[in-house]
C-alpha cells in the first residue's frame, strides 16, 4: 500500500493501548501526523515517542474543557486537522440489574458524548480540511451481546455517525463506523483474568475461525479515512470475522454440523 496519508494530520482518541495504538502506527506509517490522545498520558507518551511525527495529548474525552485544550494543542504544532478517530471507551461489564447510575453515565459520557463534543470542538478543522471522521462502535451496537449502557452508547454512536454524514456531506466532511467483532486487545485483561479460556470459547462464535487483530480494524480504517471511500459516507462497516452473519454455534448444536 502506498502513503495515503502523507501530511494528513490524524487524531486518534485511546491510542494509548490496543486498537487505538496500533491506528496511530498505521496512520504514521503511511505518512500522517498523529495526535496520540489518550486519559493515560503515560500510554500516550510510549505510542507518540516511536512514531515519526507525534504529539501526545493527556485528555479524557468527556471533559469538554479538556477536548479544547487537546485541540489547541493540535492547532498549535500542525494548524490543520484532517481525521478525527474516536476510538476510546470504557465498558462496565455487569447485567444490567446490577449496572450503577455512575457507570451507565460514564459509558455514555466517554463513548458517545465524548465524540459528540470532540466533533463539535474540531468541526471548523475538519470542514477547512475536507476531513474525515471515524468512530469505532462495536457489533454490541447492532445485537444484544451484553454490556447495556456500552451497547446503547454504541447503537449511537452509528447514530451520529449518520448524522454527521448528512449534515456536513455537501461541505466534503465525510463520517463512517466500524464495528468490530471480538479483537484480542488489553480490553480482555479483566476477563481473561476470570477465565483464563475465555477467548478460546469466543472463537467457536467466528465462522472465520479466529479473533480479531488490530489490524483488522486497522486496515479498514486506513480504508474509510482515505481517498479510496471518497464515496462512502453515513455508513458502518461490520468487521467481524462473520459474526454477525449467522449463528455458527446455534447451527452446530441444532443440525450437528460445524
Ligand atoms: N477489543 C474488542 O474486542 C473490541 C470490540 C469491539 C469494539 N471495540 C472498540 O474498539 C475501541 C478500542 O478498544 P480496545 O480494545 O483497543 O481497548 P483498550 O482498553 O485496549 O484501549 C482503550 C484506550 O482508551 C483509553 N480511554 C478510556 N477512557 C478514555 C477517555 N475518557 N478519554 C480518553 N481515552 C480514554 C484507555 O486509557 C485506553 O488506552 C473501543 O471503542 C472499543 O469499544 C473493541
Amino acid at each position: 500500500m502506498g502513503r495515503r496519508f502523507e501530511g494528513r494530520v490524524v487524531l486518534v482518541t485511546g491510542a494509548g493501548s490496543g486498537i487505538g495504538a496500533r491506528l496511530a502506527e498505521r496512520f504514521a506509517g503511511e505518512g500522517a501526523r498523529l495526535a496520540v490522545l489518550d486519559v493515560d498520558e503515560e500510554r500516550a507518551r510510549a505510542v507518540a515517542q516511536a512514531l515519526p511525527d507525534a504529539v501526545a495529548i493527556g485528555a479524557d474525552v468527556s471533559s469538554r474543557e479538556q477536548v479544547k485544550d487537546a485541540l489547541a494543542v493540535v492547532r498549535e504544532r500542525w494548524d490543520r486537522l484532517d481525521v478525527v478517530v474516536n476510538n476510546a471507551a470504557t465498558c462496565a461489564d455487569v447485567p444490567f440489574e446490577a449496572v450503577s447510575d455512575e457507570e451507565w453515565e460514564r459509558d455514555l459520557a466517554v463513548d458517545l458524548s465524548g465524540p459528540y463534543r470532540l466533533v463539535q470542538e474540531a468541526l471548523p478543522d475538519l470542514l477547512a480540511a475536507r476531513g474525515v471522521v471515524l468512530s469505532i462502535a462495536s457489533v454490541n451496537g447492532l445485537t444484544h451481546l451484553g454490556n447495556d449502557a456500552y451497547s446503547a452508547a454504541k447503537a449511537g454512536l452509528m447514530a451520529l455517525t449518520r448524522g454527521l454524514a448528512v449534515s456536513y456531506g455537501s461541505q466534503g466532511l465525510r463520517a463512517n463506523a466500524i464495528a468490530p467483532g471480538t479483537i484480542v486487545t488489553p480490553i480482555w485483561d479483566e476477563r481473561l483474568a476470570r477465565d483464563p479460556h475465555v477467548l478460546d470459547t469466543a472463537t467457536r462464535w467466528y465462522p472465520l475461525g479466529r479473533l480479531g487483530r488490530p489490524d483488522d480494524v486497522a486496515n479498514a480504517a486506513l480504508f474509510l479515512c482515505s481517498e479510496e471511500a471518497s464515496w462512502i459516507t453515513g455508513t458502518t462497516l461490520v468487521v467481524d470475522g462473520g459474526l454477525l452473519a449467522g449463528n455458527a454455534v446455534m447451527m452446530h448444536d441444532i443440525t450437528a454440523q460445524s
